[in-house]
């Protein structure tokens, strides 16, 4: 079949390329559409593309790839619940709302999340203060955002709470979306090649744009971007997909770090006065050591808080197996998630006093004092935890953040490196050491150790699932991304 045409055509409209590799979905979608319309060849069918815009339409809406889910990369949806909102609340007059759009939409998992993350923080009350728009070039995905009924694969990464809270079971296998929130977001159809943001929005304080770039050239990648920065107000932030920062970090906007994640920040005035509250840019960046990404990864990865802790057989000993507890309850991994470290903490020791040789809950205790500060009790529990079990991977990796947060870099290169020898693929000690070189001014070392880290997430197969041993911090697909855009800084001198 002769695509040529087809494919300049796809691409000068919304943006879609098609190489070698998606030439299937291209020629099955043409196939498709000749079958509908009775039209005879190709040749045919694509004059007829170019008469009938419908036709078109219906063409395109076979080719999108729609592929999400509720909560997907929850730290975004978080970090827009928690900090970013809240912050715009603060300075935005009375009566006036807060716009947020999800430009790529899908069948309506993404802008619903932001909707169901917003009620859980501020209750049903969100919707007079925050206006959702979600928007995508494809009728029919925005048919079903529209109905809001959902089956098991949307489902993937929403804690069973939300789920019993904001859906309800119809038919077998799918589940219908609550008014509250179905009413809460308006959907659009719009092309991003064409309009950038859909017809009659106004400004917007925040954009998320999340796994469509994909699909473009580099070319269309920046001229849709910098549309969308326009369509900012100053001070707003568009969100992108964690693969797809670097792409974008082109100096249309600034790239700024906040909670550890990094999202586009349109300057205001304001904030270019930096404060303590305002977001690091991703040049003065360091990071905070949160137990709160911690919780998240946990929902990230299915993670089930209620399953018997176990470690790497090399790792605790057999100190896992001495544990009479059970794992993790849901209430205390939310208060993580909220940094709740204190409740969190007097909920840890009320366990503690029924199991009190549990070492997971030991270790969860001591990651919460590692965020209030309570150095010398983490070092006394990780001490505990060691002479128990010599080859505890996780007590090391806390006794090392301890140190290091308490300023004693040289204790913390030991238990980072300690802990290398327990389990040589871990590789966050390995981030840890290339930020503890940086922050010593060992430019060359850590520019290894960093492509050590890059090298161990691409390569190792089981360098995802280290994270589900223990709480460690942060999604890899951000330390990488961290990893890769140190490597740039230290190779221009930054
Ligand atoms: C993979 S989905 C991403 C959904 C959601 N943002 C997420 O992260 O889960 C990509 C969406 O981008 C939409 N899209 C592709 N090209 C577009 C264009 N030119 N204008 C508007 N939407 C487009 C597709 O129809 C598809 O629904």
């Amino acid at each position: 079949m002769e695509l040529i045409s087809f494919k300049k055509l796809i691409e000068k409209t919304c943006g879609l390329t098609f190489e070698e590799s998606r030439e299937t979905a291209l020629i099955s979608g043409i196939k498709t559409r000749l079958a509908a319309t009775g039209i005879s060849d190709e040749n045919r069918y694509f004059s007829r593309i170019l008469a009938d815009k419908e036709e078109f339409h219906r063409l395109i809406d076979l080719l999108t790839i729609n592929e999400t889910y509720f909560f997907r990369e929850p730290s975004y949806i978080n970090l827009f619940a928690e900090k970013v909102l809240p912050s715009f609340l603060q300075k935005q007059p009375v009566g006036k709302k807060i716009h947020v759009l999800s430009a790529g939409c899908s069948t309506g998992e993404e802008p619903y999340s932001l909707a169901m993350a917003l009620s859980e923080k501020f209750g049903p009350g969100f919707k007079k203060i925050v206006s959702i728009h979600g928007a995508d070039i494809d009728h029919g995905a925005l048919n079903h955002a529209r109905v809001g009924r959902y089956r098991r694969h949307s489902f993937r990464n929403i804690s069973e709470t939300l789920k019993g809270r904001y859906f309800f079971s119809e038919e077998a296998g799918l589940f219908g979306i609550t008014d509250e929130i179905k009413g809460s977001v308006f959907f659009h159809q719009f092309n991003l090649l064409q309009d950038a943001v859909p017809a009659g929005i106004p400004p917007l304080h925040v954009i998320f744009y999340r796994n469509v770039s994909i699909y473009f050239s580099p070319e269309i990648q920046q001229a849709i971007f910098s549309k969308l920065a326009e369509s900012l107000i100053p001070g707003g932030y568009l969100f992108v997909g964690a693969g797809e920062t670097l792409s974008h970090n082109s100096g249309v906007l600034p790239l700024v770090e906040m909670e550890g994640i990094f999202v586009f920040h349109k300057s205001s005035s304001e904030n270019l006065k930096e404060d303590s509250q305002s977001p690091k840019s991703a040049a003065s960046a360091s990071r905070p050591l949160t137990l709160r990404a911690v919780a998240n990864h946990h929902t990230t990865h299915g993670f089930k808080p209620s399953r018997q802790y176990k470690t790497p057989t090399n790792s605790t000993d057999g100190v896992a197996s001495e544990g009479r507890f059970e794992g993790i309850p849901e209430e205390i991994l939310s208060l993580l998630r909220d940094e709740k470290y204190s409740t969190a903490r007097q909920k840890v020791d009320e366990m503690l006093r029924l199991a009190p040789d549990n070492h997971v809950l030991t270790l969860y205790k001591a990651g919460i004092l590692v965020n209030l500060g309570e150095f010398d009790e983490t070092d006394r529990l990780c001490r505990i935890l060691l002479k128990a079990a010599p080859l505890c991977l996780e007590a090391y990796l806390l006794l090392g953040l301890s140190s290091k947060a308490r300023g004693d870099e040289i204790f913390a290169l030991k238990c980072f490196k300690d802990a290398l020898y327990v389990q040589s693929s871990c590789w966050f000690a390995r981030f840890q050491l290339a930020e503890i070189h940086r922050n010593r001014g060992k430019a060359r070392q850590a520019k290894d150790e960093y492509q050590a880290v890059i090298d161990l997430l691409d390569h190792e197969p089981d360098a995802d699932s280290q994270l589900a041993k223990f709480p460690l911090l942060f999604h890899p697909a951000q330390i990488r991304q961290i990893c890769a855009l140190q490597i740039l800084r230290i190779g221009k001198g930054v």
